[in-house]
């Protein structure tokens, strides 16, 4: 138990990363990515501003970052394999690392929504979950072309799946926790709803839309 607190430091620091505003910087002369699209430091504007290369690589790392967080308590063995103890220090990590995301030490603590990171997270703990979310999520954004109603519904869809025993890692405590991550998700996306309810959100054009 003595490695937690370093493992919570570093999971908040890994998340804090803001892969967009970096890659946006290192890559494009792009002072700051928050100033162009929907002024979210994140993969969806990434993709919007600098292009789908950029967009992919920002959801990827972003998806990492959870991913990496949750993982550290199980590769720092800060709790025996397959207890509860381990499974809240995971989650713990892993929610750290989605609010270093939303807000980020090393970027002003304005970060990007935590839809990547939340995946990542997801994945080493309920991935089958996250399988059928990610289903959801296309199958919204091929109808509405809105990323950020797709991102919503699939994470009010992966809280409700977390009712279902064979989705959720054998804990209850999953159903709340999907809930607040839920919730959560909804409030990164308050601007988005305001967006969406005036009719003015930004649509994704796919390849074979009309011109
Ligand atoms: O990546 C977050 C997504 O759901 C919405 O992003 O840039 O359209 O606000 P954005």
């Amino acid at each position: 138990f003595t490695l937690l607190l370093p493992a919570f430091v570093l999971a908040y620091l890994l998340g804090s990363i803001p892969t967009a505003l970096w890659v946006g910087r290192w890559f494009f002369q792009l002072p700051d990515i928050r100033e162009h699209g929907s002024g979210n430091a994140g993969a969806t504007n990434t993709f919007r501003v600098l292009g789908k290369k950029a967009g992919c690589f920002v959801m990827l790392v972003d998806a990492a970052k959870g991913y990496v967080a949750t993982m550290l308590p199980l590769w720092l063995g800060v709790a025996a394999p397959d207890s509860n103890a381990l499974l809240y220090a995971q989650l713990a990590c892993g929610a750290l690392a989605v609010i270093g995301h939303i807000y980020p030490v090393f970027a002003q603590f304005r970060g990007g929504k935590g839809v990547a990171t939340i995946l990542g997270m997801m994945l080493g703990i309920a991935p089958a979950a996250v399988g059928v979310c990610i289903l959801i999520f296309l199958a919204v954004l091929l109808s509405s072309r809105y990323v950020s109603l797709s991102s919503m519904t699939a994470g009010v869809a992966f809280a409700l799946l977390q009712l279902l025993p064979q989705f959720r890692p054998a804990q209850p405590f999953m159903i709340g926790f999907g809930f607040v991550l839920a919730g959560l998700l909804i409030y990164t996306h308050r601007a988005n709803i305001g967006r969406l309810r005036a009719g003015t959100e930004s649509r994704v054009p796919m390849p074979w839309d009309k011109k």
